[in-house]
């Protein structure tokens, strides 16, 4: 698993990996228009096909409250319901519309653990065709600094063509 590891984080392969991803993600929800439904599929088929990812899913802003995210699909253990706006990674996401690439989550201030496993974690922030924030895009890892360049290239990427 080490091994697989340290190959999958191979910049190179780990873009290849993203680039079939994408292609296989658009050919899949071609045609479908509901979000929770192209929300699932992209958190099914992104968390299974990178092993670094621990805990893969979304936080959707909350229509009735504007400035609160709450669960939406995801990929793993237990997730917690609520997170305002500014609290945390994914609130700090939300709140910035920046991604967020945490290589320590217990050095964040205001970090949110659902998991004590989570070591690492990316925050993508999804904006519709609108330029309306709908929610934020979070992957967690067991493993310390996790996520780079290519993976916040590659997820901006695929959840800007997906929800554009
Ligand atoms: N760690 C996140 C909370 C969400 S979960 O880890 C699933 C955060 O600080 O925003």
């Amino acid at each position: 698993m080490a091994e697989a590891f340290n190959e999958i984080t191979l910049p190179a392969e780990k873009a290849e990996r993203y680039a079939a991803v994408s292609a296989e993600i658009a050919s899949v929800l071609e045609g479908e228009p509901n979000r929770v439904a192209r929300m699932a599929t992209v958190a099914s088929m992104l968390a299974n096909s990178f092993p670094h990812y621990f805990w893969t899913g979304f936080y959707v802003v909350d229509e009735t409250k504007g400035d609160e995210l709450v669960v939406g699909p995801y990929q793993g253990t237990l997730g917690c319901m609520r997170i305002a706006f500014g609290r945390g990674v994914c609130g700090t996401a939300a709140a910035t519309r920046q991604t967020q690439v945490v290589e320590d989550v217990h050095a964040f201030p205001g970090h949110i653990a659902c998991d004590s496993r989570s070591a690492s974690e990316i925050v993508v922030p999804v904006i519709d065709g609108r330029g309306e924030l709908i929610a934020v895009f979070d992957v967690d890892s067991e493993q310390p600094a996790a996520f780079d360049a290519v993976d916040r290239e590659w997820l901006e990427r695929i959840l800007g063509a997906t929800f554009r």
